[in-house]
């Protein structure tokens, strides 16, 4: 118990930095989403293939390994890239890349990660509008823009807040996964812990019970949200 009590303050920090890449990540995420949800939803053949690979890659390959691909295959890309510049355009070398700074790849990996579960979320919460919604703007002489912007779009982020909460709290189990490239969250940090004290059980329970606090308030809080936003609906 004293252990775990001497070593919450170090456990706490590494909280702040898997709720730090957390928010990065699923805010991102919804930038990416949101553009990616729309392209998919595009009568534009092209547009709507790419959105299609773009969530079908990352929603089907382990986030584990899209992490290996972006913190170890990223800078031979740039190696690479760069011989191959200089090869055939006999430009000079611009950077000696070794690696890539932790943090970075981290935020790459997690939110284009993130930004393919969102796409789903924000398709299927435009998806639910129901068309006579949009056939009423439209006769009222609104473009196919303004109906997606003021009467959609409003209404969807509504419906989108529960599954978004649950995108939040899925990914902010995932991040545990940054540990394995030694980026310092609350697992890395109880695995560097538990190596220096030798007791596993003690530190990894205090582990797991952070994670279960932050999860716990978290869907709390979007459970108090969905109830806050329905009051205003008169459907
Ligand atoms: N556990 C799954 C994986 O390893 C999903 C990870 C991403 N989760 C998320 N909510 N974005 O691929």
């Amino acid at each position: 118990m004293g252990l775990v009590i001497q070593s919450l303050p170090y456990l706490l920090l590494g909280a702040v930095q898997t709720l730090k890449i957390t928010l990065v990540a699923v805010s991102l995420g919804c930038v990416f989403g949101l553009i990616a949800g729309m392209g998919r939803l595009s009568r534009r053949r092209l547009t709507s293939f790419l959105a299609t690979c773009y969530v079908d890659f990352f929603r089907g390959t382990p986030l584990l390994v899209q992490i290996f691909i972006v913190y170890y295959g990223f800078p031979q890309l740039l190696n690479e890239g760069q011989q191959f510049l200089m090869a055939h355009f006999g430009l000079p070398q611009l950077l000696q890349t070794t690696h890539i700074p932790v943090f970075v790849a981290a935020t790459v990996s997690t939110s284009l990660n993130s930004g393919a579960y969102v796409a789903e979320i924000f398709r299927a919460g435009i998806q639910s509008i129901e068309r006579g919604q949009v056939e009423a703007a439209r006769s009222l002489g609104m473009t196919e823009r303004q109906t997606m912007r003021y009467i959609v779009l409003p209404q969807a982020f509504k419906r989108v807040i529960p599954p978004l909460g649950n995108e939040f709290i899925a990914m902010l189990k995932d991040t545990s996964l940054l540990s394995v490239i030694g980026y310092v969250e609350l697992t890395r940090q109880g695995q560097l812990i538990s190596a220096a004290t030798f007791r596993p059980l003690e530190v990894f329970f205090a582990v797991a019970l952070i994670y279960l606090v932050m999860t716990f308030t978290i869907s709390r809080l979007v459970d108090y949200l969905e109830r806050r936003l329905r009051t205003g609906d008169h459907d």
